[in-house]
């Protein structure tokens, strides 16, 4: 099970050059791609090399389209409580609509502590549910920069985490299957650039 790169581009690069596109081309992306993807993923370390992550690739748009009504239920009820006003409401509601139904592919981020190792006391399983969720997203990052190899746009979005339940409800999936973030997918239809803070800012050295 190799991953057969064809279009090997230095890893640096690749880290620096990658941003979070939102604006995708209707072009399809081809599914031996999309699975190129998952194997990238899938070689991420993972805690005792359970491999916790679970994939739900969407290219349906009927599917698409249930989930951003479903989760912008959620959404709605989730900002009336906090007392937003209706049309900043519904403002959001039709974002979030846009973001899930015009990205040729979501990909949606599941953990499983199925074969997690278990305890009988809280500070430890806390402990294995945040080395699941540390697995889940190192795979996630292992995609998104795949994807920036190929050429795609991909962008990470947290919205399954608001409302795993409904996700999980309306993609008929197993019970331990918990929605994580969805990654949208898609050739870019923008070219965005974002800076980060001084490394020294974010670094202590000990030496
Ligand atoms: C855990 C996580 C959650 C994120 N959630 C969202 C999201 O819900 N919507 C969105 O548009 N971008 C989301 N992003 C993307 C970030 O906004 C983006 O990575 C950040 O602004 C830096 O930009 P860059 O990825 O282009 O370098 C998320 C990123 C991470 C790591």
């Amino acid at each position: 099970m190799t991953i057969d790169p064809r279009q090997p581009r230095a890893l640096y690069q690749v880290m620096q050059e990658r941003r979070s596109i939102r604006r995708f081309t209707d072009q399809p992306v081809e599914l031996a791609l999309i699975e190129r993807l998952l194997l990238a993923a899938i070689w991420a370390p993972s805690a005792h090399n359970r491999q916790p992550w679970r994939f739900v690739v969407i290219q349906d748009n009927g599917a698409k389209e249930s989930l951003a009504e479903a989760m912008n239920a959620v959404l709605r009820s989730d900002l009336a409580a906090d007392g937003l006003p209706f049309d900043e409401i519904e403002a959001r509601a039709a974002r979030r609509q846009a973001r899930l139904t015009r990205a040729p592919v979501l990909i949606l981020l599941c953990m499983t502590m199925t074969d997690m190792q278990r305890y009988p006391d809280d500070k430890r399983r806390r402990a294995e549910w945040t080395m699941a969720t540390q697995s889940v997203a190192l795979a996630g990052q292992n995609l998104l920069l795949a994807a920036h190899a190929e050429g795609l746009g991909a962008c990470w979005l947290c919205a399954p985490l608001f409302c795993p339940t409904v996700v999980r409800d309306t993609l008929g999936l197993p019970e331990d299957w918990q929605p994580h973030a969805f990654i949208s997918l898609g050739w870019p239809n923008e070219q965005p650039s974002k800076q980060r803070e001084p490394l020294h800012t974010r670094v202590r050295f000990l030496n």
